[in-house]
């Protein structure tokens, strides 16, 4: 096998180029190194203009998402072994706007996470002597939502939001989920007026690509369902039921 690959890595300057172009780069191909290994190969001794992110090299920080083939990967965990003999193509994830290179404009999904408001929301003004106690069945009922690492792999999967940007999207559904699911919380009412509106919950086609590609193993399309569930019951519930309401 040969020891070098090729990647060729998507380019693009904004104030120079009207379209992104690929450039291919030959690489050492080592056992040890993962996709991130190359580009910062690439960076180093190559070419200092390319531009991406990355930071913590362990899966964590969710910042090196990048599309591998096709596919929305955390490159920190793509082992370029797995792609010889090559080549391989690294682009910035799909459905977002690119500022350079593969680095991606991320303030509409901030906006997206900041929308469903995820912090605990209390209406009471209960004050505990002590924390809130949780069961260690109550934490289980939100857990798994709670690893999300705002990655966007499940953004550039998802064919509802390449489609419609103003959907709300699988990790912010999956967060307003983890706040509903909270026993400490008291905001899923709102949350599920929110979400119940035309980019919130509705648009999910329940595609699933969402959660095949998660890298922490979140399932975004599990929460959305749970959401359609607990939205139709309050609808039939305000149906049934309007002096509930009052
Ligand atoms: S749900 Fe999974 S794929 Fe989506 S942002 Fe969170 S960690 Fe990344
Ligand atoms: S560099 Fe942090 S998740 Fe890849």
């Amino acid at each position: 096998m040969s020891d070098t690959i090729i990647l060729e890595v998507a380019r693009f300057h904004p104030e120079r180029d009207t379209e992104p172009s690929y450039q291919s780069f030959e690489v050492p191909l080592r056992a040890d190194w993962m996709v991130l290994d190359a580009l910062n190969h690439i960076k180093d001794q190559l070419d200092g203009s390319l531009a991406f992110r990355w930071s913590c090299r362990m899966g964590i920080c969710g910042s090196c998402g990048m599309m591998v083939n096709g596919v929305p990967s955390l490159t920190c965990e793509s082992l370029l072994m797995n792609f010889a003999p090559g080549p391989v193509r690294i682009g910035p994830l799909d459905h977002f706007p690119v500022i350079k290179d593969l680095a991606i404009e991320m303030d509409e999904f901030m906006g997206k996470l900041q929308k469903v408001r995820p912090w605990i929301v209390r209406k009471d003004d209960y004050v505990p002597k002590r924390e809130f106690i949780q069961t260690p069945k109550q934490l289980a009922a939100f857990q798994q939502f709670t690893l999300c690492i705002n990655c966007m792999l499940c953004y550039a999967a998802c064919p509802v939001y390449g489609l419609d940007p103003s959907f709300t999207g699988p990790a912010a559904l999956a967060l307003a989920e983890r706040y509903n699911l909270d026993s400490r919380d008291q905001g899923s009412a709102e949350r599920t007026d929110l979400l119940a509106q035309h980019d919130g919950i509705w648009d999910c086609t329940v595609v699933g690509e969402c959660s095949e590609v998660c890298p922490k193993n979140v399932d975004p399309s599990l929460a959305i369902q749970q959401y359609k569930i607990s939205a139709t019951k309050d609808w039939f519930k305000t149906w049934l039921m309007p002096w509930g309401n009052k």
